[in-house]
Formats: C-alpha cells, sequence, structure tokens
C-alpha cells in the first residue's frame, strides 16, 4: 500500500486536514475526504471543466491536479460563493438567465468565471467568450451560459 502524506486544503477558509496517497487527485479529496461534493466530476481528463476550482484565485481543473500540489494554498469551490444567505451575482445571473438544466457543468462554470471576472473584470466580450469555451455543457447551447455571465460582469463591475 501506497504511503499517505498529511496535507491541510483550505476550502473557502476552512483548514481541511488529510491524508492522501500522494497519486489522489484534488477533485476527489475535495469531494470524498473534504465532504465538498459542490466541485463536480466529468471527464477526469482535463477536458470538460466541471472540476475547476480556485487556487490562489486562479481557475484550476482539479481531476488534473494532485491533492498533494495544494497543501497549504487557498482553494475555492462553489459551496463558497454565496455568502450570508445571498447568492453570488453569477449565480443569480445563471438563474435569471437559465444558464443551467441539468446543473452538473455549472459549478465548473462558475468558478471559471469567477476567477476570471475577480482578475479582469473589464475582460473583452470576445476574450470572455474564448474563455467561457474552455467548459462543456451538454445540455444549455452556451448561450444562456454566455449571457449570464455578460449579465453577472456587468453587475460586478457596477458594485
Ligand atoms: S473532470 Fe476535470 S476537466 Fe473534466
Ligand atoms: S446544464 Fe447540463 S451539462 Fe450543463
Amino acid at each position: 500500500m501506497t504511503k499517505k502524506t498529511d496535507v491541510t486544503l483550505n476550502i473557502n477558509g476552512q483548514t481541511h486536514n488529510v491524508s492522501v496517497e500522494p497519486r489522489r487527485t484534488l477533485a476527489d479529496a475535495i469531494r470524498e475526504d473534504c465532504g465538498q461534493t459542490g466541485t463536480h466530476i466529468g471527464c477526469e481528463h482535463g477536458v470538460c471543466g466541471a472540476c475547476t476550482v480556485l487556487i490562489e484565485g486562479v481557475p484550476a481543473r482539479s481531476c488534473l491536479m494532485f491533492a498533494v500540489q495544494a497543501d497549504g494554498k487557498a482553494i475555492r469551490t462553489v459551496e463558497g460563493l454565496a455568502e450570508g444567505g445571498k447568492l453570488h451575482p453569477l449565480q443569480q445571473a445563471f438563474m435569471d438567465c437559465h444558464g443551467l438544466q441539468c446543473g452538473f457543468c455549472t459549478p465548473g462554470f462558475l468558478m471559471l468565471a469567477t476567477g476570471v471576472l475577480e482578475r479582469e473584470p473589464d475582460i473583452s466580450d470576445e476574450d470572455l467568450v474564448d474563455v467561457l469555451s474552455s467548459n462543456l455543457c451538454r445540455c444549455t447551447g452556451y448561450q444562456n451560459i454566455i449571457k449570464a455571465v455578460r449579465m453577472a460582469a456587468e453587475q460586478m463591475r457596477s458594485s
């Protein structure tokens, strides 16, 4: 049996001390060792983006990272977006614009868009669409996702 390593995962400001095999993915550790199942796992190959989380504010595919690589880093997941019972502007916009159907891809899109808009609030529309094209959705046809992120971007800029 492979020797386990102790790591500290700081998820949405909460510390989780876990013991993981070196090859354990961050996605599995977040979901199974820390009980934060809002981060979804689709392809497990870095293609779909369902597992996107923020690491030190930067979107990352947690199925492509080992948990040990995130030791001590600030991780944000979809569970941390709403504050004080109020949805994040992106979450509200996804609801208002019907940017989700089954919702499987939604946590990944929300974290991708959060990371991008926080770092680059004035991102051009062309670049925004380009960024969003990195994640897959099998339901919505993308138009309402793009509409939702555009709407939230405007709100985030004016708040
Ligand atoms: S599950 Fe990570 S990119 Fe698809
Ligand atoms: S809403 Fe179903 S995969 Fe995107």
